[in-house]
């Protein structure tokens, strides 16, 4: 895949509109997660030094189309020093830019156009800028009118973030180093069926954990007492193992699980093997004969992909356990050098970050959607729309 890109472009003076993915976790109106912000500075400074005049355009959450200040991204603005200007569509303050200046415009889902991607909501978004670069990897996957109805309206390009995501993930997928662990976890099978199937083609060992995991249990007879799982997957379940099978793909499911009697952060857990979970248990998290195969399956492959945590990472320290365990061992295993480790999802990046092992981590993708739809084959609207011809 080839994108258009930066490097050649005359910036200097140009208004350019930026779409980055700033929906960050906010609790009582200050960020307590910058991931995805800190990871946009580069194409920032980018900008600001070649002499752009920069508004950023984002979402946060999902406030349907409606002006609702609980999702409004001036908590944001003040974290990144910006100025915030409280309407997308009010362009009054491009009169008043220089050079180099960067200012952060209101959450542009506060529009019913955005999602729709309407066109004449997108040209009104365009309007006064002369090109439009796009950093928001996280959000590719939505075609809404700040990814794509804009690029009918002005000369798209990639930033660099979205560039090196792309870069990043299509060499792993395409070219990985084998043996290659892929370690999918989270709630729902459901919502992971494609990316199961494509890391099935990619693996020679496949982990499946949480309540995705659960149900895979399930699927194979095990009782899962009165926990998250997806009774309505077992044939799902079942022919992904059988499409693993084909693929000389190992699959392994949970030994046994972290329970307790309710499903609440300050519930007492007992560990108990996946054949002794009885009907009022409730799984919470994995279990440690659980996490030591998976360290072992960890310091055996090349390369490990890693999505989904597999308990409550969230609920620390009792149910992050199991979580913390996988990231843990992967970033040791990646920083000894034996391998080479990518990891994706909301999640999955907050337990490395708890458990302080970001940096350790060979590629940390800022997307959760857009990471499994890019790694299941999907065409992201969002990139599509910036493909060289
Ligand atoms: C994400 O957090 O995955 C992206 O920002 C997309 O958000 P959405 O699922 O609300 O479109």
């Amino acid at each position: 895949m080839k994108l258009r890109t930066l490097s050649g472009i005359d910036l200097r003076g140009k208004y350019v509109l930026l779409r980055d993915d700033f929906n960050v976790q906010i609790v009582d109106g200050k960020i307590t997660e910058g991931f995805r912000i800190e990871r946009s500075m580069p194409t920032i400074d980018y900008l600001r030094n070649a002499g752009a005049r920069v508004a950023i355009v984002s979402h946060l959450g999902r406030p349907k189309g409606t002006r609702d200040m609980k999702y409004s991204l001036r908590p944001i603005a003040e974290y990144m020093k910006l100025p915030f200007i409280d309407d997308c569509l009010d362009k009054k303050f491009l009169a008043n830019m220089h050079d180099g200046d960067v200012v952060l415009l209101e959450n542009v889902r506060f529009y019913p156009g955005e999602e729709e991607n309407n066109a004449e909501f997108a040209q009104k978004l365009a309007a006064g800028f002369d090109v439009f670069v796009n950093d928001a990897f996280a959000v590719s996957h939505r075609a809404h009118a700040s990814t794509v109805g804009v690029t009918a309206f002005l000369p798209s390009y990639a930033g660099l973030l979205l560039a090196s995501e792309i870069e990043n993930i299509t060499r792993v997928m395409e070219n990985p180093k084998h043996p290659v662990l892929s370690i999918v976890a989270g709630s729902k099978v459901s919502t992971k069926i494609g990316v199961l199937r494509a890391l099935t083609r990619i693996s020679d060992t496949i982990i499946v954990g949480g309540a995705l995991g659960t149900t895979f249990n399930y699927a194979l007879g095990a009782p899962v007492g009165n926990s998250l799982y997806e009774p309505d997957q077992k044939e799902n379940a079942l022919a992904i193992m059988e499409y693993a099978r084909e693929n000389n793909c190992r699959f392994l499911v949970p030994l046994d699980k972290g329970v307790g009697p309710v499903f609440e952060p300050n519930a007492p857990r007992t560990d108990k093997d996946i054949a002794d979970i009885a009907p009022d248990d409730v799984i919470i998290d994995g279990g440690p004969k659980t996490a030591e195969r998976d360290a072992i399956e960890i310091g055996r492959a090349a390369t490990v992909i890693w999505n989904g945590t597999v308990g409550m990472a969230e609920w620390q320290p009792t149910w992050a356990f199991g979580s913390f365990a996988i990231a843990r061992a992967i970033a040791d295993n990646t920083r000894s050098g034996k391998i080479e480790s990518i990891v994706g999802g909301g999640d999955t990046v907050a337990a490395l970050d708890a458990c302080g092992v970001m940096d350790d981590i060979t590629y940390v993708s800022t997307g959760g959607g857009a990471f499994l739809e890019f790694i299941e084959g999907r065409e992201l609207p969002g990139i599509a729309v910036l493909e060289e011809c």
